[in-house]
């Protein structure tokens, strides 16, 4: 993997650049959709493609490994193959998963054992098999096992968490080197910077994961309930201190607004399921606020759902319409919004972009942030 920095804006630490994987090219700053189990919910991918434009999309090692398995997508040839998507694919590595939804986890030095919350089997993650699991789906990018503790874990849990964490990742380098691609091109392994909202745990841990000299650097550990200024605070900490010439990916975030906020300090990656659930509960982010389209207000609106947008669903189908479809708990009304969710994100990552490289980001930036803000 390759990391070229196009530009940096003079006056903040916002940067464009380019990803070269084994699958194409990656513009930044970049939102990946979430395809947890190797489909973004309600969304083709020739919509994601043609309409969203996307570039890069995520799997969920936690879901995969549980179903269909390891055999199935090694048979397939890996998941790009197993599902269609012939562009990059990052995977996160199960251990926020299952702290999230597995039942009866356990954290021990030697990994994590869970129930699945499929048909309650008892499972055992470790850095050497979530390694495994992530050579047999093939990922691009895939990421190291970390533990993600809770936003308001005290001090003591907090370090003792990291420690955790750090060990965990030497292992996961040492399976990585130890193994090879099953499919013929490069994976790359992405440390994460863990220390919840704790300064000095944080930056011990942009430190310690250096010494692997990785293709990129995640920072994980955050939008777990903290306020919004203090997520800032870390990222801002956390990329001052990262390598300036590898792409920075913040995991699970966010609003339209985080995104803005992370990308002038310097995030050059996002993923979140925020486009897509949210979209499923009739929730749309546009250019001029965010709708929420069970609202009466929308009832006999016949406007399109979003006349500045830019895939085809925004101009094909009215509010009123779009309403009519939620309320009645159509599906269409969940494709709908999650395309016309997804496109926006990604029209707003590719703006940025494009500010970015003609030097007028900064100037645009607080502007749209206040729009994004508004509540239509
Ligand atoms: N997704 C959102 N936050 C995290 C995190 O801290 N770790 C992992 N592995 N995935 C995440």
């Amino acid at each position: 993997m390759n990391f070229e920095l196009a530009h940096t804006d003079p006056h903040s630490a916002a940067r464009a650049g380019v990803i070269t994987t084994g699958h194409g090219t990656i513009e930044t700053p970049i939102f990946m959709p979430v395809g947890t189990v190797g489909s973004v919910k309600g969304v083709f991918h020739r919509d994601l493609q043609q309409e969203v434009g996307a570039q890069i999309i995520l799997g969920n090692t936690y879901h995969l490994y549980l179903r269909p398995g390891t055999e199935i997508l090694e048979r397939a040839g890996g998941l790009h193959r197993f599902c269609g998507w012939e562009r990059p694919i990052l995977t996160d590595s199960g251990g926020f998963q299952v702290f999230s939804l597995a039942e009866c986890r356990k954290i021990t030095e030697e990994g994590c054992r869970f129930s699945s919350h499929i048909d309650g089997s008892k499972h055992l993650f470790t850095p050497e098999s979530v390694m495994d699991v992530q050579r047999s789906i093939g990922a691009d990018i895939m990421m190291a096992f970390d533990e993600c503790p809770p936003g308001d874990a005290p001090y003591d849990y907090a370090a003792k968490s990291l420690n955790l964490t750090c060990r965990w990742l030497e292992r996961c380098f040492e399976r990585y080197a130890a193994t090879r691609p099953k499919y013929g091109y490069r994976q790359s392994l992405f440390p994460i910077v863990q220390g919840c909202t704790y300064p000095d745990l944080r930056t011990r841990s942009a430190e310690f994961v250096q010494q692997f000299d990785a293709d990129g650097y995640a920072i994980g550990g955050l939008a777990v309930g903290e306020p919004a200024p203090v997520m800032y605070e870390m990222i801002e900490l956390v990329n001052g201190i990262l390598p300036i010439d590898r792409p920075r990916y913040l995991m699970g975030v966010g609003t339209p607004v985080n995104l803005l906020e992370a990308i002038e300090r310097g995030v050059d990656m996002f993923d979140c399921v925020m486009p897509t659930r949210n979209g499923r509960n009739g929730m749309l982010f546009t250019s001029e606020g965010i709708i929420n389209i069970r609202n009466q207000k929308w009832r006999d609106d016949f406007s399109p759902i979003d006349p500045a947008g830019n895939c085809f669903a925004d101009t094909a189908y009215t509010k009123a319409y779009l309403r009519h479809l939620t309320v009645a708990g159509e599906m269409l009304a969940a494709q709908i919004a999650s395309l016309h969710n997804l496109a926006f994100y990604l029209w707003l990552v590719n703006e940025a972009r494009r500010r970015i490289l003609d030097g007028t980001f900064s100037a645009w930036k607080p502007g749209m942030v206040v729009k994004l803000s508004q509540r239509l």
